[in-house]
């Protein structure tokens, strides 16, 4: 298999995206009983932050550490990304000394263009469009707690940003009923949602045009959902707009009667960070309904698959069965299932 990037979960097929779950599963049960693989000894990550984190850096790191390679981590400051150098000699330089790039960043254009001209993996870990390592732990948690994904309802309450967007592309290929209840100005865009709905097309029992639902008000988003899903008003490059978004997002807030209206039993979900008493309060965040935590530690495993997938398919190390690379019949497959099978 050729290089690849995760610039945004289209760039993995859905059967790349079940072995992606699958490895994750089985890394998290080896880590349980102690068990350790060196899978990518003598491999480097460089992690290109130019916004903060605390779980995507910190899984990233430790994902290496537990999997036998190491990371570089560059700041802002250090690399100064496109102004202190192009992008592109950005990609050439980094080609020559590590093993892949997790790049956070402002446009999802720098993380394409580092994409066309890097000879080693790329890895969105943040874009203002994107964040697809957030969305693919999230339905794997989802998965875990709930037993399947298709026919679900996940709905998400407020800004259509960078993890509504990931999560309402997953959710389409893996016929998941997506709502989103945002404030008008502040919806998913109409190119989006058609591409959406192309995508859905063939997902096994789906009716594509039901499996997004845009609406602004969040009891409506909320009723009988599955899953109740929310993230900051005021996304990491918006700190400008922050006192205009809080007035405009303050009913969109998960909170006990937005959960009651939810199927019983129904989870809640938050990428974090989380600004608690905006647009989740504190007895939703710790109460029993939230999964916040399970989603947060499923970022490590998740992180190890993404990790062992793209690595694994630069070849030189094909082992079958432990490579990170698809079997055989799934390579070249499909980016959308088309029957119910499994
Ligand atoms: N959810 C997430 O990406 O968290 P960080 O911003 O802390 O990495
Ligand atoms: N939408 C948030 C997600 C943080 C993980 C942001 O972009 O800041």
């Amino acid at each position: 298999m050729s290089l690849r990037h995760l610039t945004c979960t289209a760039d993995l097929s859905f059967q790349e995206i079940e072995y992606v779950f699958s490895m994750a599963e089985g890394l998290k049960k080896a880590l349980a009983k102690g068990k350790r693989e060196n899978f990518l000894e003598g491999k480097t990550l460089a992690l290109i932050f130019e916004k903060s984190s605390l779980r995507t850096r910190v899984s990233f790191e430790v994902a290496m550490s537990q999997l036998g390679g190491n990371s570089i981590y560059l700041s802002r400051h250090d690399m100064d990304l496109g102004h202190r150098e192009a992008v592109k000699d950005v990609a050439h330089t980094l080609s020559r000394y590590v093993h892949a790039v997790a790049l956070r960043t402002f446009a999802q254009g720098i993380v394409e263009e580092m994409a066309r001209n890097s000879t080693v993996p790329i890895i969105n870990a943040l874009s203002d469009a994107y964040h697809p390592c957030q969305a693919l732990t999230d339905l794997f948690t989802i998965r875990e707690k709930l037993g399947k994904l298709e026919g679900l309802t996940l709905s998400f309450i407020g800004d259509a940003n960078n993890v509504a967007r990931s999560l309402a592309c997953l959710s389409a290929r893996f016929g998941i009923y997506f709502r989103i209840a945002s404030p008008a100005g502040y919806q998913l865009s109409p190119a989006f949602v058609e591409g959406l709905e192309r995508q859905g097309r063939g997902v096994a029992k789906a009716a594509p045009d039901k499996l997004i639902y845009l609406t602004d008000d969040p009891r409506e988003a909320a009723r009988g959902a599955d899953v109740l899903y929310t993230d900051t008003w005021v996304s990491m490059g918006q700190e400008q707009e922050a006192e205009v978004r809080r007035k405009v997002f303050k009913d969109y807030q998960i909170n006990n009667s937005l959960v009651r209206l939810a199927k019983e039993g129904g989870l809640v979900m938050h990428c974090l960070p989380a600004r608690r008493g905006e647009e989740i309060t504190d007895e939703v965040l710790d109460g029993p309904r939230s999964i916040v935590f399970d989603q947060t530690e499923n970022r490590l495993h998740i992180q190890k698959a993404i990790l062992k997938f793209l690595l694994g398919s630069q070849g030189g190390r094909r082992q079958k069965g432990g490579d990170g690379s698809p079997p055989e019949a799934e390579k070249g497959a499909d980016t959308t299932r088309r029957t119910g099978k499994r």
